[in-house]
């Protein structure tokens, strides 16, 4: 199974990855052999990519999050958002509302965290992170999942690594008091625009201080997840050291969901890509320590992906060499652009090949 853009399916894949809605509504269940009506459908319901099963990639990609986990926090969350749309228009808040929903939120990340931490190798392997349609949602709990991995690998204590997750959960709730249209906007945003969703920090931070029993270390990632190292972030324009390590991770976490996710203007960045651009920003923008962390503890050609080597071969990441996630063992099926009977080779022992690009279709399959 392997995940592929969604212009890539054919007449005849069959699906890998069962499509939900945010809801955990079922939309298109793993194992429907996809017609081009139903391509097109997938296409204008927003999904950009899709999992589908193909003969040289075996594995199954089992979900992190369970539907039904999906399905009680996005109803939870739908309840806060539509309390502060509430509030927007004059109604009181509810705190006591406020306080047992971020209570019961709080309870699910506790549960999410303990099933990530037991089943590791599943986390590093990002291609599990599932796709749902409410993006807002799915990229604060992706971020949520980054972030424990570099939390964990950092040496955080258990209580460290809760608090920061569930402040990743809240990290962009104050996007909630912005015009719907600026959040959903497809192209770039007016200087005007920009100014206006800049003050999702400080509003974000604003409501859980005034109605919720969070943590400040927690509060204030929804604060400081857009500061930068070399202080040209926003809102206060605070520098390295007077950043909390708890911003500092899930600074890194979002920007890195953020390349990798589909969105309405621009497709998703491959992690190897996004990966280098977190490298590059390493000390401007990002604490180079959480980045390198970070690096060190994902796999980012997951087992399954096709790539071109820099010796022209193609083949499939077979299996990764852990802390060396650039250096896979591929099982090659072409040389020059001509079918070869597979075998596998060891980019452990070979430093002078590379992986070029990860590809969508090998070049003699097209
Ligand atoms: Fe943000």
């Amino acid at each position: 199974m392997r995940r592929i853009p969604i212009e890539y399916a054919r007449e005849g894949d069959i699906l890998g990855k069962t499509l939900y809605n945010s809801s955990g509504g079922m939309l298109l269940c793993s194992g429907t052999k996809l017609t081009e009506r139903i391509i097109c459908k997938l296409k204008n319901y927003g999904f950009y990519t899709i999992y589908i099963k193909d003969k040289y990639t075996e594995r199954e990609i089992e979900e992190i999050i369970k539907p039904e986990i999906m399905a009680r926090i996005h109803a939870l969350h739908e309840d806060l958002q539509e309390i502060i749309k509430n509030s927007n228009n004059g109604m009181k808040v509810d705190i006591k509302g406020v306080n047992k929903n971020v209570r019961d939120i709080n309870e699910i990340v506790n549960e999410i965290i303990y099933e990530t931490l037991f089943n590791k190798d599943v986390l590093l392997n990002l291609e599990n992170i599932s796709i749902y349609d409410d993006y807002t949602l799915t990229h604060s709990i992706n971020m949520m999942l980054l972030s424990i991995v570099i939390a964990n690998e950092s040496g955080f204590n258990m209580e460290q690594i809760k608090k920061l997750a569930i402040g990743c959960i809240f990290h962009d709730i104050g996007k909630t008091f912005l015009p719907i249209e600026i959040i959903n906007k497809a192209g770039k945003l007016t200087d005007e625009e920009y100014e206006l969703v800049k003050c999702h920090s400080e509003k974000g931070y604003e409501f859980l201080t005034s109605y919720t029993d969070l943590e400040a270390v927690s509060r204030n990632i929804a604060l400081s997840h857009h500061e930068r190292e070399d202080g040209l972030g926003y809102p206060r324009g605070l520098k390295s050291d007077e950043i909390h390590k708890f911003s500092k991770v899930a600074s890194i976490c979002d920007v890195f969901d953020a390349l990798t996710s589909d969105r309405p203007y621009r497709r998703a960045l491959p992690l190897h890509e996004a990966m280098e651009y977190l490298l590059a920003s390493g000390g401007s923008q990002f604490d180079i320590n959480f980045v390198r962390t970070f690096y060190n503890s994902i796999n980012i050609y997951t087992r399954g992906t096709l790539v071109l080597l820099s010796d022209g071969r193609e083949g499939v990441v077979y299996e990764t060499n852990n802390g060396f996630s650039t250096r896979p063992k591929v099982r090659i099926y072409g040389e020059g652009g001509k079918k070869v009977s597979p075998y596998v080779v060891d980019l452990m022992g070979l430093n002078n090949i590379l992986i070029e690009k990860v590809v969508h279709k090998f070049s003699f399959d097209m």
